[in-house]
Order: C-alpha cells, then structure tokens, then sequence
C-alpha cells in the first residue's frame, strides 16, 4: 500500500502545482460542486498510477483540483461505493493518498433517505454522528502507524466546531445522525422503523468509511446530507434512483451556498 500512495502521490504532484487544504468527496448526483472550482486541473482515475476506477459504463471519475472560495481544493468526483464491490481497503488508499497531498480536512456530501419523519425531501442537513451498520471497516488488515493508531478514537467522528460554525452562517440547517448501510438494495419499511429506534435520522450507502479512515488519520470532517426521499414505509410511494437524482439536481443551487459556507468558515 505504501508503495501505491507514493506512486499515485508522485503522479499528481507533478501535474498538479497545488497543495489542497480540503478535500471534497461529492455524493450521487452533487458532483455539480466541482463544476465551480476555479483554474481546475483535472485528473482521471484512469491515469494516476495504482488509483481504483470503475470499468462500469457511465461511471465518472476524476479528480478536480483548483481554487473553491479561496480554499485549494480537491474534488473528487466519483466514489467508491461497498456495494459495487469495491474493498473497503480502496476507501483507505483513497483517503490515504489525500492526507499524502496535505489535506487538512474534508467535506463529503450524500444523498439520503429521511428517517426522520420530520425532514422533507431536498433539505441538507449537517451529519453530527454515524452508525455504520455496514459492517465492514477499511481500517481492517495491517496498521500504517505513520498514518494514524490501530485504534482510533470515533467520539468526535465528525468535526462539531466546523459543523457549529456553518450552522451560524446557515441558521435553518438542521442536524441529524446517518446510518450507512452497505446496499444496493433500499431498506425495508421494518429495518427503517428499526434504524429509527437506534436513533438514525437519515440511511445511505457511503460516507461511512470514509470517515473512519479521515479519522484514523487526523482529517477533520464535514458531512452534508441531500435528502433525496422519504426512506422506506414513511410515505406509501416506492423508492427510485431516478428520483434521487432528480431532488439532487433541483437543490443544485441552494445546496452548492451551503458548501461554499462550508469552505469559508
Ligand atoms: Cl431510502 N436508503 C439508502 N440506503 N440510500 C439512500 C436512500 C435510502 N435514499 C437515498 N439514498
């Protein structure tokens, strides 16, 4: 795995002259993010050496790095999800390969189904806590110490000062905890009522590891929900993908405000 990071760290760092400060992981149909960045240099998946790609049709995946908000930034654009079934281990190189280019923090977004009764579709809320119901760790198999403890702390998984700080920018943001789970099929309406009782807000298929490796090796975290739908049994209405990307297109605009706040508190 070393040897992989400094390839794929080496690549990049000479194609690309700037150092990001935060990394930006966009959820399905949110990758409009990127769209922003200014003097962006982009690279594929495909040409960073030892980088993961999907070989599936229509999958995007690219890396944009430039100026967001006077931030350097890096997006990346195209995820990889547990149940296409990617090893957790890739979610770890990943993250691995953006602490090896200086990111300091990092802002990932998704979209989710509420739990919540009271959440409506295409509200953001900001994840103050997670549950992995995935039941697979990328931090599984030998421990890199130069990165971070075999047993790292998760009691402040994601970062409630940069949460509290763009919660006084954006005063209707609503808070909430997600539950991951691994997919791809949605939840039944009995495991949604379940989840409620653990105390989940808002169920999704990612995020998750990211954050345990972000963590693991001191990335502060920023997890912004898009609220796609009304998980399983809330309303009588079957659940689509379409629709998914549908809410996420139409919050386009309001939901980019939202993470530029993000990146200047
Ligand atoms: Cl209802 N469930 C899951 N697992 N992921 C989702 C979702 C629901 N809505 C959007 N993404």
């Amino acid at each position: 795995m070393k040897e992989s990071i400094e390839r794929a760290k080496k690549y990049i760092t000479e194609k690309v002259e700037i150092t990001p400060e935060i990394g930006l992981i966009l959820g399905s149909g949110l990758g409009f993010v990127a769209d922003d960045i200014e003097n962006a240099v982009l690279l594929e998946y495909t040409e960073i050496p030892d980088f993961p790609h999907s070989t599936a049709p229509g999958h995007e995946g690219k890396l944009v790095f430039g100026k967001l908000k006077g931030k350097n930034v890096v997006a990346l654009k195209g995820r990889f999800h547990l149940y296409e079934g990617w090893n957790p281990e890739t979610i770890k190189f990943v993250i691995y390969v953006l602490k090896s280019l200086g990111v300091k923090k990092l802002l990932i977004t998704n979209a989710a189904g509420a739990i919540n009764k009271s959440y409506n579709p295409g509200e953001i809320i900001i994840v103050k806590d997670l549950i992995n119901f995935q039941f697979k760790n990328p931090l599984k198999g030998q421990n890199l110490e130069e990165y971070g403890p075999r047993f790292p702390d998760m009691s402040s998984a994601v970062d409630l000062e940069w949460a509290s700080k763009l919660k006084e920018k954006v005063r209707k943001l609503r808070e909430g905890v997600y539950i991951a789970v691994l997919g791809p099929s949605y939840e039944t309406p009995a495991e949604i009522k379940a989840f409620r009782k653990l105390g989940a807000d808002l169920v999704g298929m990612s995020t998750v590891p990211e954050v345990i490796v972000a963590n693991h090796c001191g990335i502060k975290c920023l997890v912004l929900s898009c609220v796609t739908n009304m998980a399983a049994g809330v309303l009588e209405t079957p659940l689509s993908h379409q629709e998914v990307m549908e809410v996420a297109k139409k919050v386009k605009e309001e939901f980019s405000k939202i993470v530029f706040h993000a990146l200047e508190v």
